[in-house]
């Protein structure tokens, strides 16, 4: 359309919605800022070749008890079609804009307290993700499967005790495990530079849900070690940098990130004077227990969380 606007089969939910702004695009889609129903809203606008992550992404949305502070919150969606194409919508809560952009583009440091609160809301939301609920009120345990900065948005805590926390987005890729059928069929992986050294080198258990969770785990500690290089908690910083962007730059390859990660071993580079502030050493610690090449190894989101909310205290005193 010559406005720039989405042109849309007026369904009932599209005819509601009122286009604001474009605020993302890519492979998967386009993503609107718009009011629906009185609200600001996020409108992902699904690719017409990617009807199988809408439908995952619904079907995610579908679970009883998702519903989470530290998750994206979902509003409605929609499918409509034109014969020849199908048009498919996913509209949520509106939010600031993913953390790899909060992170990028920031001009001043990541406070201290910040850098923690944002971690320990994405380890809270990951931790409830990863549960298993029963009893009277019933949640599968789901695995997130594309956890990264990109996935992560940056909202205000409007009860102002935390100040700036995140939610987890994007459930294209997410699969419970009272659903979980022949993995090997998915035609859509993780995104290679967050992916586990089992996931690069094809050691993972299979049909293992909690290898699964493992490799969410790894996945956060890379964004744990995105947030470190912004903070200046110890006095220093570095400013952002793409997890392992000096070993294989912009668009590694499978095989680039299997070399660098499986076979040399190698991790996102820990500066020295990280260790030298009490405070950023723990968190460094539970990080790196995070990456273990071993997966069994590795915290579970619950214990991060955990972790994570000691720290805040401790750097309340
Ligand atoms: N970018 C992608 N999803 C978003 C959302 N829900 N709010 C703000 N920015 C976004």
């Amino acid at each position: 359309s010559g406005s720039g606007f989405p042109l849309l089969v007026q369904t009932t939910v599209a005819r509601q919605l009122h286009f604001i702004k474009n605020i993302g695009k890519g492979r998967y889609g386009e993503v609107w800022k718009a009011r629906f129903r009185d609200q600001d809203v996020a409108v992902k606008i699904f690719s017409t070749l990617d009807e199988v992550s809408w439908q995952t992404e619904m079907d995610l949305y579908g679970t009883q008890m998702l519903r989470h502070e530290n998750i994206l919150g979902f509003v409605a969606s929609d499918i409509g079609g034109t014969g020849s194409c199908t048009q498919m919508l996913l509209i949520t809560d509106f939010h600031y804009g993913a953390l790899f952009d909060y992170l990028r583009e920031s001009q001043t440091p990541l406070p201290g307290w910040t850098m923690l609160s944002m971690a320990h809301s994405i380890a809270n939301g990951l931790s409830h993700l990863h549960a298993q609920i029963s009893g009277t009120a019933v949640k599968p345990a789901i695995v997130h499967r594309d956890m990264k900065s990109k996935n992560i948005l940056v909202k205000a805590d409007h009860s102002g005790k935390a100040g700036v926390v995140c939610v987890i987005a994007d459930f294209g890729l997410a699969i419970r495990e009272d659903a979980m059928k022949s993995l090997d069929t998915d035609k859509r992986q993780g995104t290679r530079r967050y992916m586990a050294p089992e996931l690069l080198d094809f050691t993972i258990k299979k049909n293992n849900f909690e290898a699964l969770k493992q490799s969410d785990i790894y996945s956060f500690s890379l964004i744990m070690w995105e947030l470190a290089r912004c903070t200046d908690l110890s006095g220093q910083r570095e400013g952002y940098d793409l997890p392992y962007g000096p070993d294989v730059g912009n668009d590694p390859s499978f095989d680039d990130m299997r070399q660098v990660v499986c076979n040399q071993r190698k991790r996102p580079t820990i500066a020295p004077y990280w260790n030298q502030h009490e405070i950023l050493a723990k968190y460094v610690s539970m990080m790196v227990e995070c990456w273990n090449p071993n997966p069994s190894g590795r915290r579970t989101a619950l214990s991060v969380k955990k972790g994570l909310a000691r720290l805040q205290e401790q750097l309340l005193i």
